[in-house]
């Protein structure tokens, strides 16, 4: 037998003895859109060799390349130069290591909605436990502090569990304990708002809002 790369080898296993011969780097290509995705082979290959079976996921992955290919193109018309130049698009710019590509903030807020605040904290524990340092979510201090942000005036208590999830990950956040004194205050929870804001003080001495609305709510109780 004559000499063949191992990636080949791996590939000659693989597909049915039909198939044409693959291209040297589509072992390459194949490692990085599993690795983009943070899938394994079978989730696209996911039916029996021959077996003729529908195979969705490839089906939706042919289309992406081919989407892929025209997204490039269309950069290096729009910047004007050729592709060697230009940075390009790959799954990995979209995808991250995760098969569907969400926003985290735009995840945790559909299971705030079908599930509730604790299926969220614990989906944020969960997700950064799998997912921290690889650039898939950012689980920087503001994506949970916007989603309380809108939840503040409604759902007092979701952006409350919320906020000290987000304390616990950005012990630091004074914007958070600012947040927080406002969804207490909904809760007519005065002396936790002002614990908070005096919190945030000590976090951030010049934080003008945080002063402020502390001044408010003591003067409020000087005055009763
Ligand atoms: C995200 C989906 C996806 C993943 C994950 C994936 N593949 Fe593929 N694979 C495809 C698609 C789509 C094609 C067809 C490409 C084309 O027609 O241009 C293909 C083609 C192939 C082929 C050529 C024969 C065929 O089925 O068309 C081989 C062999 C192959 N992949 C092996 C692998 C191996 C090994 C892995 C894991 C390291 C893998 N693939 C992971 C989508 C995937
Ligand atoms: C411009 C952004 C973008 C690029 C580039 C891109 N994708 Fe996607 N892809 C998405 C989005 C968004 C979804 C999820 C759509 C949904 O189901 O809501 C998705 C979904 C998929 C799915 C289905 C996942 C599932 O479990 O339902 C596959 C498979 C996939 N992409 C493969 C690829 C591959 C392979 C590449 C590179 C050749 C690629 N994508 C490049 C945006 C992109």
């Amino acid at each position: 037998m004559k000499w063949v790369p191992r990636a080949l080898l791996v590939l000659a296993a693989f597909a049915a003895a039909a198939q044409p011969v693959p291209p040297a780097n589509l072992a390459a290509t194949m490692q990085d859109i599993s690795h983009a995705l943070g899938v394994s082979c079978g989730y696209c290959h996911s039916a029996e060799r021959g077996s003729g079976q529908p195979e969705p996921k490839k089906e939706i992955a042919r289309a992406m390349m081919a989407m892929t290919r025209d997204i490039n193109a269309r950069i290096e018309a729009a910047v004007g130069k050729t592709a060697a130049e230009t940075a390009r698009v790959d799954c990995v710019t979209c995808h991250r290591g995760v098969a569907v590509p969400r926003q985290l903030s735009d995840v945790l807020m559909q299971t705030l909605r079908e599930k509730g605040a604790a299926a969220a904290v614990a989906q944020y524990r969960d997700l950064y436990d799998r997912y921290s340092g690889r650039g898939a979510y950012d689980f920087g201090e503001d994506t949970l502090l916007g989603i309380a942000q809108t939840l503040a005036n409604s759902r007092p208590d979701d952006a409350i569990a919320l906020l000290q999830l987000n304390l616990e990950f950005h012990p630091k956040s004074a914007q958070s304990y600012v947040v927080l004194a406002y969804a207490y205050t909904r809760k007519i929870d005065d002396a936790s708002a002002m614990a908070a804001l005096e919190k945030a003080l000590t976090i951030e001495p010049d934080n003008g809002v945080a002063r402020g609305q502390l001044e408010q709510l003591k003067s409020y109780h000087r005055k009763r």
